[in-house]
């Protein structure tokens, strides 16, 4: 069988996504040994696991340097990647908001400005409905840029909403929520289809059996 190359994103997303392929007897025991390795090939040799950054898990796929991924469909909207995106994996839960300081106006900012590191998105979502804003690309603790003027607010992902509260910032205004998606690059869905689709089935029995545990049904 032809190596299947597997990219995640490292941290929390990549141990959740690690678990998921373990319950489907996919291995990598070389990734707990504490090392500063990138790829790790499985127990049983059939797939190879690339760590990437998350905004990265789309360009990789995309491009065919990996067959399958797990990314953040927030990380996959900023990078627009053309990737088929087969299975919401349920995990990964967050929110997009707008954050200010508590009872900002968004209207009594013309144009308003906003520090993001999803200036896609946050362009995207504004422009939809018309309303004129000015981002500000940053590339992580975005929640000082209100605190010190930089930007009148940010947009964001939630999650516990425990940075916000710690930075006296609330939700000014909710957009819209993500998960963790499975993709797959479009030529190997193809190519590589024998391999990958008993892979996407599994995965997606877990998943919805999980559900259904949640649900109660
Ligand atoms: C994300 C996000 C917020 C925080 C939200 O950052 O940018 O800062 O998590 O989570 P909370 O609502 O549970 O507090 P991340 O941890 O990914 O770090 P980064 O800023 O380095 O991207």
């Amino acid at each position: 069988m032809e190596t299947i190359k597997i990219a995640l994103a490292k941290g929390r997303l990549a141990d959740l996504s690690l678990e998921l392929l373990e319950q489907i007897g996919i291995s990598f025991s070389s990734y707990y040994e504490k090392t500063r390795k990138l790829t790790f090939i499985s127990d049983d040799g059939n797939y190879e696991l690339i760590l990437v950054k998350a905004m990265d898990v789309g360009t990789y796929v995309e491009n065919g340097a990996a067959d399958i991924g797990v990314a953040g469909k927030d990380t996959l909207l900023e990078a627009g990647a053309d990737v088929f995106e087969v299975i919401d994996l349920g995990f990964g839960r967050c929110e997009f908001a707008v954050a200010g300081e508590p009872g900002t106006e968004l209207s009594a900012h013309q144009p308003l400005t906003i520090g993001t590191k999803y200036p896609k998105i946050t362009n995207d979502y504004f422009q939809a409905q018309g309303r004129q804003v000015e981002t500000i690309k940053l590339n992580g603790s975005v929640e000082l840029a209100p605190l010190v003027g930089l930007s009148d607010v940010i947009v964001d992902i939630v999650e516990t909403g425990s940075t916000l509260k710690e930075n006296n910032l609330e939700v000014i205004e909710t957009m819209l929520s993500i998960s963790a998606r499975l993709v797959v690059n479009k030529a190997s869905f193809k190519t590589k289809g024998t391999a990958i689709r008993p892979v996407i089935d599994q995965v997606k029995s877990i998943v919805d059996e999980k559900g259904r545990v949640t649900n109660g049904n």
